[in-house]
């Protein structure tokens, strides 16, 4: 089969298209034909070795997929659970593999999957968001922020949802997908523009993949009993948090890692059955996904870097 091989970590020159023997499934695993698969920004954390999970190598990149699944013949999506989905064939476990309704195509499933779920507990599992609630999304036109800024509208009801995003394009794009205002993300003078975002007010929610100065200036931002979600690091600095400067303000910081909820079924199962059924009552708007050839691999992951994308990235392994 073809697929996408790291022998060693580095630049995304390091992402091989190369013919492997078919994985073989073991007890519990089961096997899918790869229509499409997803890339994640964690893909590139994994690529240089400084994922949260140590790289072990040769390996085949690749967090999620959607195709049929063997001896079934069922549309599926599933977690790898980190690794092998850049391919044409993956052997997943068989509790994270999930039949798709027919109202949700291959992309939209995958979007749905890591970025869906991930979203979706930030909100809930782990930011707890109330009704009238003001809540600040970071990187809103990317995959898993755009689904946030959908997903928050009616968990926050008439609380304000503040989208961030790098350029004009980007944060129209937040505005038409519900958000009530977008601003540059920018550090500079974030703090201050995420006050005026929400009429002078501090925000009561956060969700921070970016760290470094962006994670201190929405610390800066928060009410009173405020959370901040971290849950990612693309600007490349993790941060330490004074508890000092926690009690002293009264608020809290926590974080979110879809792998704990892979042996919890009630984390995965009824969320995507959630998240399934509000993109087949058009609830969710799933910008179409860029869809790369697996020889393009390199390439998407320069191109998400590089913050030049919207929405989902998909590799299609028959290219
Ligand atoms: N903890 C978890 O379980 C979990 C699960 C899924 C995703 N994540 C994290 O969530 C974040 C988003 O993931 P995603 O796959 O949905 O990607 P994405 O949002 O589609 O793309 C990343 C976005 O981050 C922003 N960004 C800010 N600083 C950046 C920098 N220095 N380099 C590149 N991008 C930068 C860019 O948006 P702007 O140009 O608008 O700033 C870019 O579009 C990542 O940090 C990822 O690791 C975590």
């Amino acid at each position: 089969m073809r697929a996408v091989q790291q022998q060693e970590l580095g630049g995304p020159e390091v992402l091989a298209l190369v013919e492997l023997p078919e994985p073989e499934p073991g007890p519990g695993e089961v096997v899918v034909d790869v229509a499409l698969a997803g890339v994640n920004f964690a893909d590139m954390h994994q690529r240089r070795g400084e994922y949260l999970a140590p790289t072990e190598l040769p390996f085949v990149p690749g967090a999620e997929v959607a195709g049929v699944r063997r001896g079934t013949g069922e549309r599926v999506v599933a977690l790898t659970g980190g690794r092998g989905g850049y391919a044409q064939v993956a052997v997943v476990a068989e509790r994270h593999c999930f039949a798709v309704p027919d109202a949700v195509d291959d992309a939209t499933g995958l979007a749905l999957l890591v970025q869906g779920l991930t979203a979706w507990h930030l909100l809930r599992t782990a930011g707890r968001l109330a009704p009238g609630e003001a809540l600040v999304v970071h990187a809103a036109a990317g995959g898993t922020g755009s689904l946030a800024v959908q997903l928050a509208r009616p968990l926050c009801a008439a609380g304000r949802v503040i989208a961030t995003a790098s350029s004009a394009e980007k944060r129209a794009l937040a505005l038409e997908l519900g958000a009530d205002a977008a601003i540059d993300g920018a550090p500079e003078g974030l703090a201050a523009r995420l006050a005026v975002a929400n009429s002078g007010a501090p925000v009561d929610v956060v969700l921070d993949a970016i760290g470094g100065e962006v994670f201190d200036a929405s610390i800066e931002a928060l009410a009173p009993f405020g959370r901040l979600v971290t849950y990612g690091v693309s600007g490349g600095r993790t941060n330490t948090v004074s508890t000092r400067r926690l009690m002293r303000a009264g608020t809290g910081v926590t974080g979110f890692w879809l792998r704990h909820c892979l042996e919890r079924p009630a984390l995965l199962g009824p969320p995507l059955a959630d998240l399934f059924e509000r993109a087949a009552r058009g609830e969710l708007r799933l910008a179409a996904a860029t869809t790369y050839a697996l020889s393009a691999a390199a390439q998407a992951q320069r191109d998400i870097a590089a913050r030049r994308t919207t929405g989902k990235l998909v590799l299609d392994p028959a290219r």
